[in-house]
């Protein structure tokens, strides 16, 4: 196998995950040439000269063959993308907005020029969701997926609920420990857990679903009334993300939901994440790991960089099994 040359895009949180990781693993013929970031006065533990402010130096160098975007700004995130999958190279991305908001036309890019856009670290970054919807449920018609998508949310939960600390102390803490967004609002709100579900019911449904068109009620909206509600009849509050087939529609949302101590959600603790699969034969299947960090989404990154090296490629397969479903915003049904 020939070595793979990667062009890597931002060197926050994820972007330093991947380097150690790769760094620290043997298997994966692939390494990092170039580093493009915003800021080229803050102190780095690595030569200057991996890094550059000029992004051409990068989709412009042909010995590059993948670019690995893990910057922060979406709309500067969609840009490169497009212009590296027009340049020829594969793309691996953790980027869950812009994935979420920019679905279909990537996978018309990916038709239309042969190159690969991987994204397995965007969605409850561990756990290998995407590739499992993708390749071992291929003969199965999956009927539902739920779980919790967001790690930071989880997080304060967790420390809110059992370790009696502070929303604001359980927040500051996520974003220290780096699993909170820049702007931790998107979080709270439910937008985060809200992209991932997004792109996980393109490869569970086939079916590609606008983020404005979903609704997410966040954990900002969980009263002092719920809070109590939960611990006099022993259920957990978790902020939920669901997305479920009933005839030829889907219906999705994120919220929090009570959950009942003998759920498979209702351990889940911390920045871990859980995805609930249901398919017609496989039934209920449950996989669970850390959604958010350093290492976790780091090493999900990686996975997509050594699944390049044999040449993978999404197909995106149950849009043909799934052809006749489509989106509705009608939640009416399961009231
Ligand atoms: N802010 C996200 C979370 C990071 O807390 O889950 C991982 O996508």
């Amino acid at each position: 196998k020939k070595k793979l040359t990667i062009g890597l895009f931002g060197f926050g949180v994820v972007g330093q995950g991947l380097y150690n990781v790769l760094s620290q693993t043997h298997g994966v013929k692939a390494e990092i040439k170039r580093i493009a970031i915003k800021d080229k006065s803050k102190t780095r533990t690595l030569p200057q000269e991996l890094f550059t402010t000029d992004k051409t130096e990068i989709l412009n160098d042909p010995s590059i063959d993948i670019v690995v975007e893990l910057i922060n700004d979406h709309e500067a995130a969609y840009a490169i993308v497009k212009e590296a999958i027009e340049k020829g190279k594969h793309v691996v991305t953790a980027n869950k907005r812009m994935l979420a908001e920019n679905l279909e036309e990537f996978y018309e890019l990916q038709q239309r020029y042969g190159k690969s856009i991987l994204y397995e670290g965007s969605v409850c970054g561990s756990i290998p969701i995407i590739r499992n919807l993708e390749e071992y449920y291929d003969n199965d018609l999956l009927t539902s997926i739920e779980g919790i998508f967001n790690g930071s949310t989880n997080y304060i939960l967790t420390k809110v609920f059992e370790e009696k600390k502070s929303y604001a102390d359980a927040l500051l803490k996520a974003q220290e420990l780096g699993f909170a967004e820049t702007d931790p609002a998107l979080d709270v709100e439910g937008y985060d857990a809200k992209f991932k579900l997004v792109i996980a019911i393109a490869h569970t449904f086939g079916v590609f679903v606008k983020p404005a068109d979903v609704i997410n009620i966040g954990i900002d909206k969980i009263s002092a009334t719920d809070l109590k509600y939960a611990k006099e009849n022993n259920l957990s509050i978790k902020l939920v993300a669901r997305a479920f087939k009933q005839g030829d529609k889907v219906f999705a949302f994120v919220a929090p939901q009570f959950i009942e101590a003998h759920h498979p959600l209702a351990s889940i603790r911390n920045e871990y994440n859980a995805v609930l699969v249901e398919g017609a034969f496989a039934e209920k299947q449950t996989f669970v790991g850390k959604g958010a960090g350093s290492y976790p989404t780091g090493s999900a990154v990686l996975s997509d960089v050594s699944a390049l090296t044999y040449g993978y490629a999404y197909e995106y397969k149950k849009r043909a099994q799934h052809e006749a479903l489509s989106f509705s915003n009608d939640l009416r049904v399961e009231a």
